[in-house]
């Protein structure tokens, strides 16, 4: 008879090594974008995800001379070797992303789930004529929330149905598993954040879905014992836009005067500022699992921070607050963003991990 103790079951957790998920810790618009293609291009990602709702985010890059704003597109494309996948957990308006396809230039490298939702001109008509979701709650009019209440209702259109999408279907899950087992580089990019999640965040000032990094991984087709690392996103200050609670906002005026006003992607609203928030950013860390911090902005919180590659060479102030973010919250911050574009990081993973 088989011993089944002298058994080793290699295959669950994976040989694999980087199986990294990328989440925002307050209201989104964190600066995920700009972490996800640093890290694509600095780890030589094989497999970039943009998991999260859809094309309500809007994820900025800044990349050799141009900005991309990305509202289907993995941010990874900056790595022009990188596989770019949208699972089936994701929303996908196909206008929008034929037009990304075509401004990001890869079509050849792109693979869209066959079950990804659809989002149709009805749900965007549907939502701006909805003044529960456009007052009350302040949504993006992008259509995600009626889209994911048709799917609720399983009335939603899936990507396999839409001709122009074609030549791009794919299995996700099966891929990205079969890459996990290959010791592949596997990136995943949330969306929105933490507390716009519908399950955890400040209901009913949400999202139409949950937004941690188990989403994630739900969205994708992942189980959770392949992640090895959730780095989360928190910007050196916290936006918000739309309605619902900021604690600590800001006035406008004080806003502007601290250089915090700043547009939104998507819609050009002008965001919401407060000062960052230890307690926002310790429930995060623990609805997330997250293992490590990406601290964004840091330069428009201290301007002379601004485009400094090592820690020791950032002002005395700037040091210490990355000090007390790790004493109070207890987990390393070990990418630190000084400037928009890809490049501009301190990256200190190599000392702290
Ligand atoms: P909806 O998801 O477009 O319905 O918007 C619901 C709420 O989430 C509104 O307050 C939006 O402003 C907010 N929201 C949705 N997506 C994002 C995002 O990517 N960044 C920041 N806020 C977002
Ligand atoms: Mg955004």
């Amino acid at each position: 008879m088989h011993c089944i103790k002298s058994m080793r079951f290699d295959t669950i957790g994976g040989g694999s090594i980087y199986v990294t998920v990328v989440v925002g810790g307050f209201f989104g618009d964190e600066g995920k974008g700009k972490i996800v293609s640093y890290l694509a291009l600095k780890d030589d990602v094989d497999v970039g995800i943009r998991a999260g709702v859809g094309p309500n985010a809007g994820h900025t890059v800044y990349h050799q001379g141009r900005e991309f704003k990305l509202r289907q597109i993995p941010s990874s494309f900056v790595n022009r070797r990188t596989r770019l996948l949208i699972p089936a957990g994701v929303l996908v308006n196909p206008r929008l992303l034929l037009e990304e396809i075509e401004a990001t230039k890869c079509h050849g490298r792109l693979g869209i789930d066959a079950q990804a939702g659809i989002i149709e001109s009805h749900h965007i008509e549907y939502e701006e004529k909805s003044s529960h979701l456009t007052k009350k709650i302040g949504s993006t009019r992008s259509g995600c929330g009626i889209a994911n209440a048709e799917r609720a209702l399983r009335k939603l259109k899936l990507a396999c149905e839409i001709p122009e999408l074609k030549p791009y279907i794919v299995n996700v899950s099966a891929e990205v598993n079969d890459a996990i087992e290959a010791d592949k580089k596997i990136l995943v990019e949330g969306t929105q954040g933490t507390f716009l999640s519908l399950y955890h965040g400040t209901y009913p000032f949400v999202t139409s879905k949950d937004t941690t990094a188990s989403a994630c991984c739900a969205d994708v087709g992942i189980g959770p014992t392949r992640v090895t690392d959730v780095i989360i996103v928190f910007k050196s200050y916290v936006t918000r836009v739309g309605e619902g609670p900021l604690p600590g906002e800001l006035s406008k005026d004080e806003a502007k005067k601290r250089g915090w006003v700043e547009i939104a992607t998507v819609t050009g609203r002008t965001r919401r500022a407060a000062p960052f928030n230890f307690e926002l950013a310790k429930t995060a860390i623990r609805l997330n699992g997250a293992t490590q911090v990406a601290l964004t902005k840091l330069d428009i919180l201290f301007p002379k921070a601004y485009n400094i590659r090592d820690f020791e060479s950032l002002p005395k102030e700037a040091k210490a607050f990355i000090e007390d973010i790790e004493s109070e919250l207890k987990i390393p911050v070990t990418i630190i963003s000084t400037g928009p574009y890809t490049e501009q990081v301190i990256d200190l993973r190599g000392e702290k991990l």
